[in-house]
């Protein structure tokens, strides 16, 4: 199969949905697809090849990629050579059962095939038959290649994959696979190349970056991810780091001292709670309580003046009652986050939760949804309220799409912040005075 040479300059739409991860993948299969001789296209009217990035997390992500395979059958009638791709989660979760949903379907390529998907391509285009390649590999991580990232000053770093934590409502330990931890002299020498390369900041991803490193000792150097942490941030060039995602049981004293202490880790914090009910959080598996996740979060607080905390809360897990729902938005006045990421609880195949038998009815999950976002939506315009008259660190993204003459980046915290002027470039860094806010995003002057 490798051996096919190219046939045409064929063109190529990818589309992404789903999470950082799946960004940073994307960018991946970008670089080798033009090292491969395909040319990448923003819209799907030209192209040869359309290829979808997908996401399985909620039953309302699957359902955006069976809609656009479904138009796709039609795309394909008559036009020998098209292919069409499923990459990402669902290519693990569904496999071949995909090829029965959508026949016209020509490829499923799973997160870590991925060095195999300019050679599937011809393969599926010369032959006309399917290929499925969805197995896990532990030794496969996307790396960055410095000179084509979508924003030349920042970058996702992949540390760890899989997750071993089996939340009982969660598909990803069936999507991704088991843990499995990046050497540290890896993660440390593209971070070298990225600071070089003039990248600022990197984002450090993982599903549950606190227990990084175990089961990595015979694979080369051993650190906890605090340490890691700490190493990347010395890293010369790099002025930023951020991480997800954390799992509170495992957010050990040595990773907050290392917050505390290392000027370029930004002051935030994304912390899922899920859940403000124990028994709950117990059913989710979530493995804690309420009483050590506000402890963990007051530890936080103590340690890293101006912390910014975020969290995700699904809603409606079975067997949630209105009690239950209550200790949630109990715990949402205690904490006080500056921002949270709400979801209807959705059964996903094959996961505990999806058979348990007492499923909380579609509207009432669309109730408690709309009450808890109304209480995250004050605290988040609270949490605004305090920036003001502050003065942030702006790192700049770019110019800003809806204000003329305006320019936007991130504050160290994540917020973002819009100032007028004109002449910044994507990396600078400005000292903007805060002024007002609408929704999230943060208004002012540059000083
Ligand atoms: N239903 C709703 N939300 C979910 N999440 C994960 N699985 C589900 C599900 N089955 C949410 C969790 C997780 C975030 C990435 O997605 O809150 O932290
Ligand atoms: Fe899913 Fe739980 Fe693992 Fe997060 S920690 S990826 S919610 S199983």
């Amino acid at each position: 199969m490798d051996t096919l040479t190219p046939t045409t300059e064929k063109k190529v739409f990818l589309e992404t949905f789903g999470c950082q991860s799946n960004v940073l993948e994307s960018d991946h299969l970008t670089t080798l697809l033009l090292k491969d001789n395909f040319s990448l296209i923003p819209t799907p009217e030209e192209a040869d090849v359309i290829l979808f990035n997908t996401c399985s997390i909620r039953e309302h992500a699957e359902h955006k990629v069976f809609s656009r395979l479904g138009q796709l059958a039609e795309w394909k009638r008559g036009k020998e050579g098209r292919v069409v791709g499923v990459l990402g989660c669902m290519a693990t979760s569904y496999k071949d059962q995909l090829l029965e949903r959508a026949p016209h379907l020509d490829m499923v390529v799973g997160p870590d095939q991925y060095l195999k998907v300019p050679a599937t391509i011809r393969k599926a285009s010369d032959t006309g038959t399917s290929q499925v390649l969805a197995d896990f590999d532990p030794i496969y991580f996307p790396e960055n290649d410095p000179n084509r990232l979508s924003q030349p000053h920042k970058a996702f770093l992949e540390i760890m994959k899989g997750c071993d934590k089996f939340c009982t409502f969660c598909v990803v330990p069936f999507t991704r696979g088991r843990e499995v931890s990046r050497p540290a002299e890896s993660v440390l020498e593209e971070t070298a190349r990225l600071g070089k390369a003039g990248v600022k900041e990197v984002m450090l991803l993982g599903q549950n970056v606190n227990s990084y490193g175990l089961g990595l000792k015979s694979r080369g150097k051993t650190l906890t991810f605090a340490q890691l942490l700490k190493e990347v941030g010395q890293v010369p060039g790099i002025e930023r780091v951020r991480f997800m995602t954390s799992h509170p049981l495992d957010l050990s004293d040595e990773l907050v001292e290392v917050m505390a202490t290392t000027p370029t880790v930004c002051e935030s914090f994304h912390l899922p709670v899920q859940c403000g009910s124990d028994s709950v959080l117990k059913r989710m598996g979530r493995k804690y309580d309420t009483a050590h996740y506000l402890e963990r979060v007051q530890k936080l607080r103590s340690a890293v003046k101006d912390l910014f905390i975020t969290t995700d809360l699904i809603v409606g897990f079975p067997g949630e009652t209105d009690d239950d729902f209550q200790d949630t938005l109990n715990l949402l006045e205690k904490v006080r986050y500056d921002a949270v990421y709400s979801f209807k609880y959705s059964p996903r195949l094959g996961t505990p939760a999806a058979r348990m038998l007492n499923q909380v009815p579609e509207e009432v999950k669309d109730e408690r949804l709309a009450r808890l976002n109304e209480v995250a939506w004050k605290h988040a315009s609270e949490s605004c309220e305090g920036r003001l008259g502050k003065v942030e660190e702006v790192l700049v993204d770019g110019p800003a799409d809806k204000t003329p003459d305006a320019f936007y980046g991130k504050s160290r915290q994540n917020r973002t912040v819009v100032f007028p002027g004109t002449g910044y470039k994507a990396g600078d860094k400005v000292k903007v005075k805060i002024e007002s806010h609408k929704v999230a995003n943060l208004y002012g002057t540059a000083v």
